[in-house]
């Protein structure tokens, strides 16, 4: 992988936050601090320009063409996917194929790969730790095809237990699905060792990297990930763009899922046959701002370096869990040893949603309930929980501000 050299010590806070419009903006009077981070970060001036430029200066749609215009806009959407080939380091650019994000991405493997070559009795091996858009889909296949759904259980810390993954690995399993980093707790998974765990099964492997291509280098052949999808909007691109990782035989194989132009080698009244990686995946028009903008966005990752975004938010965690130790009853959800920048927590005699309200008029934004993650929340035993989580942006400064916040906030409270 091609990474940014800067030192560590060069990264700018300040620089970085400057190239965010939004992070000027009042809530409710206040300075916005913007912890909601996990749910989606905001946009650097660089994405929306490219947004805007393509629609301003060269809109058109791609593949289709001679004029100008197409031809241009084709470049620019053909060279996204290039730059997030060599982002996530896949052999080919036609193993990148554009999605409206990861559960997009989830439910083309389950329509294709899965409606395929999954049947009666087959295991898909899931984790307790899943986002519904990882529960849901499987969920459909069980009811059509009677597949069974094992979950990797937890420990309390919110760690996979390994041991009793290395158990349910010999039920049949002929899928495991799990996320890189758990949206709701921060747990960072041993995908490397996962993904060899199943290989010696003889199971494939997709990973959802949502939580953590926005925070950490990630690189797909070392990985040895058969799948890996991750969503545009959250690492500081637009909404409704995203990606799925196909191992190049593997994609091949699979049936198309829509059907449509573009996805088409030729088209009969009665028959079709199908198009090349990776545009066998994508019939009808694309979109085709958000993939280029989706381009700028690594461009912009890359600009301050990946593991300098890693490092500084892992030290926004540090100082977030030293400073809140204080505060009686506030128990934390997810405290495994390898954990990403989420701070998901709870305090006695409060409700989430009345202290994410109180939080709101402070100008803090946090989420707060079941963070799409309802059976994991089952197994603590809770409702939910209130969130922060950290982008590049954040600052030692705003980590006062929300501890100060939830403070005044639980004084209302109790
Ligand atoms: N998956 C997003 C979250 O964790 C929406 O908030």
């Amino acid at each position: 992988m091609r990474e940014n050299t800067m030192e560590i010590s060069a990264f700018d806070v300040r620089a970085v936050r400057a190239q965010f419009p939004i992070l000027q903006r009042k809530v409710n009077g206040q300075n916005l601090v913007y912890l909601d981070n996990a749910a989606t970060v905001q946009k650097p001036q660089m994405v929306i320009d490219a947004l805007t430029h393509y629609y301003s200066h060269y809109n058109a749609n791609i593949h289709r063409g001679v004029h100008s215009l197409a031809q241009e806009a084709t470049q620019a959407y053909e060279e996204a996917r290039i730059k997030i080939q060599e982002h996530i380091c896949a052999a080919h650019s036609h193993e990148i194929i554009f999605t409206m994000g990861t559960t997009d991405a989830i439910n083309l493997v389950m329509q294709t790969w899965g409606r395929s070559q999954l049947s009666f009795g087959d295991t898909v091996l899931i984790s307790a730790l899943e986002h519904h858009s990882n529960l849901v889909p499987w969920h459909l296949l069980k009811e059509e095809k009677g597949i069974n759904i094992e979950i990797i259980p937890i420990h309390p810390d919110g760690s996979l237990d390994m041991e009793a993954y290395a158990d349910l690995l010999k039920k049949n399993v002929k899928l495991v699905c799990v996320n890189h980093v758990s949206n709701a707790l921060g747990s960072i998974n041993p995908i490397k060792e996962m993904v060899h765990m199943a290989h010696e099964v003889g199971a494939i492997c997709m990973i959802d990297g949502a939580q953590a291509l926005p925070h950490s280098k990630v690189d797909v052949q070392d990985l040895d990930a058969d799948f890996y999808a991750f969503s545009g909007h959250k690492v500081y691109g637009p909404t409704g763009i995203g990606v799925l990782y196909g191992k190049e035989k593997l994609l091949n194989e699979m049936p198309p899922w829509r059907g449509g132009g573009e996805m088409i080698a030729a088209v009969e009244y009665q028959s079709s046959t199908y198009n090349t990686l990776p545009h066998k995946f994508e019939a009808g028009t694309p979109n085709i701002a958000g993939g280029i903008a989706l381009g700028s966005a690594i461009d912009f990752v890359r600009s301050i370096g990946v593991e300098h975004i890693e490092e500084h938010e892992a030290q926004l965690l540090e100082s977030l869990t030293q400073k809140t130790a204080h505060i009686d009853g506030l128990k934390i959800y997810g405290t495994a040893e390898k954990k990403a920048g989420v701070f998901s927590f709870l305090v006695d005699g409060t409700h989430p949603y009345d202290v994410g309200t109180l939080l709101d008029q402070m100008g803090v934004a946090v989420r707060t309930g079941h963070h799409c993650a309802e059976p994991l929340m089952n197994h603590f035993g809770i409702p939910g929980t209130i969130r922060a989580s950290f982008g590049c942006y954040n600052t030692n400064e705003e980590v006062d501000v929300f501890v100060h916040s939830l403070e005044r906030a639980l004084k209302m409270l109790r």
